[in-house]
């Protein structure tokens, strides 16, 4: 087996068009040498949410485009690569069409081999990529799409603890932005606002923290507030100013103290493995977050556990957490061939029942 891997990904799977060059030395940490993410915010900013036929469009347009900006700024020409990934699944149909497709042809022209990476599996190896982490590590991962805690013992060997059964945590900062009138993202709207706010104003409900495991919904809260804020409206003909932080202020610290119980949860079903070293990792938009890191940093301080945060670049959807879990999958042997198909749904855990609830990436896997 080569001792250095050069692997070329791409990801396609929602609203961002990605690739990324990654080369890794065994023993040594890896190195991502271009690592390109073409948004799509813009395009879909009228329509409050995203339209995947728009997005499948866009990632048709700009894969080759970012292909070649990802090699260009890795100096690098096909012939220096050792394989392509690509995101297959979960994910926006159309778009993940779009990437397999593509990674079809450029494997069928440059004769390299395929990887077909789950996209969960993407973020949820990134904390190897960036902090070397050994396995077995617990994971939270929680974006606009997805929300689960893992427990990551191996490149294709995921258990998951728990999950939304509704909405993911960021749609629901996403939607309580749209009905305040805050811009999109609504993350880091709600959080800013939240800042100015008295989060004990209102009295928001901790969904499923009275049911046992790990387990969380986000839907009922978002309705919540959307009540208040109508009752407010009523009464008042409109939303003062500190009426709208207080409303932000009480949804985050809602979110916050699901997420801090429920990662206990987690942590204490985690440490019955036991792992030597017991680490849990953040991945996803959400983990931007301060109010949120700040709550899950106390919980696993507590627990005696450290706490591995990736650069925000990439802990949100790009191309070098596909290129990096290619890197594995080549390791382990695991390679795909033109039969790879792409999975609109694809749960990581094949054992422990799909999760419910569809969010802007479609079914939650
Ligand atoms: O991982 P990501 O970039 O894309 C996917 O959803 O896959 O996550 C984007 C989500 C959005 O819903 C955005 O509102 C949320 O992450 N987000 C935040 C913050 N920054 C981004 N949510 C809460 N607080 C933030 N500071
Ligand atoms: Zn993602």
């Amino acid at each position: 087996m080569t001792d250095t891997l050069t692997i070329l990904g791409l990801e396609s799977s929602c609203d961002d068009t990605a690739a990324a060059v990654v080369r890794h030395t065994v023993g040594e940490p890896a190195q991502i040498l271009a690592n390109v993410v073409f948004g799509q915010n813009d395009l879909h900013a009228a329509f409050g949410g995203i339209v995947p036929e728009i997005a499948a469009r866009a990632h048709a347009e700009k894969l080759d485009i970012v292909v070649e900006q990802a090699l260009t700024k890795a100096n690098m020409a096909f012939q220096d690569l050792d394989a392509i990934a690509v995101t297959a699944g979960p994910g926006l149909i159309g778009g993940v069409l779009s990437g397999v497709m593509c990674a079809k042809g450029l494997a069928a022209g440059s004769g390299l081999p395929l990887l077909g990476i789950n996209h969960l599996a993407g973020h949820a190896l990134t904390p190897r990529l960036t902090d070397n982490v050994e396995y077995p590590y617990l994971m939270l991962l929680v974006s606009g799409g997805h929300c689960q805690f893992l427990i990551v013992k191996g490149v294709d060997d995921f258990t998951r603890l728990g999950g939304t059964i509704d909405d993911a945590p960021g749609e629901a900062f996403d939607k309580v932005a749209r009905m305040l009138g805050l811009p999109q993202p609504g993350g880091p709207a709600v959080e800013s606002e939240a800042a100015k706010g008295d989060p004990a104003r209102f009295k928001f409900p901790r969904p499923l923290l009275n049911r046992p495991g790990c387990d969380m919904s986000f839907s009922g809260l978002k309705t919540a507030v959307l009540r208040e804020r109508n009752q407010l409206i009523d009464q008042h003909g409109g939303l003062r100013t500190q009426d709208r932080a207080d409303l932000c202020a009480g949804f985050q610290a809602a979110v916050v103290d699901v997420f801090a119980e429920k990662t206990r949860r987690a942590m204490i079903e985690y440490l019955l493995l036991p792992p030597d070293t017991p680490r849990f990792a953040l991945a996803g938009g959400v983990a931007a977050n301060q109010a949120i890191r700040l709550g899950l940093e106390t919980v696993i301080h507590d627990l005696g556990a450290q706490i591995i945060a990736p650069p925000l670049a990439l802990c949100t959807d790009n191309g070098a957490m596909i290129a990096w879990a290619g890197i594995e999958r080549f390791r382990a042997g695991m390679f795909d061939d033109m039969t790879l198909a792409a999975r609109p749904r694809w749960p990581l855990d094949s054992i422990r029942p799909a999760m419910l609830g569809s969010g802007k990436k479609g079914a939650k896997a």
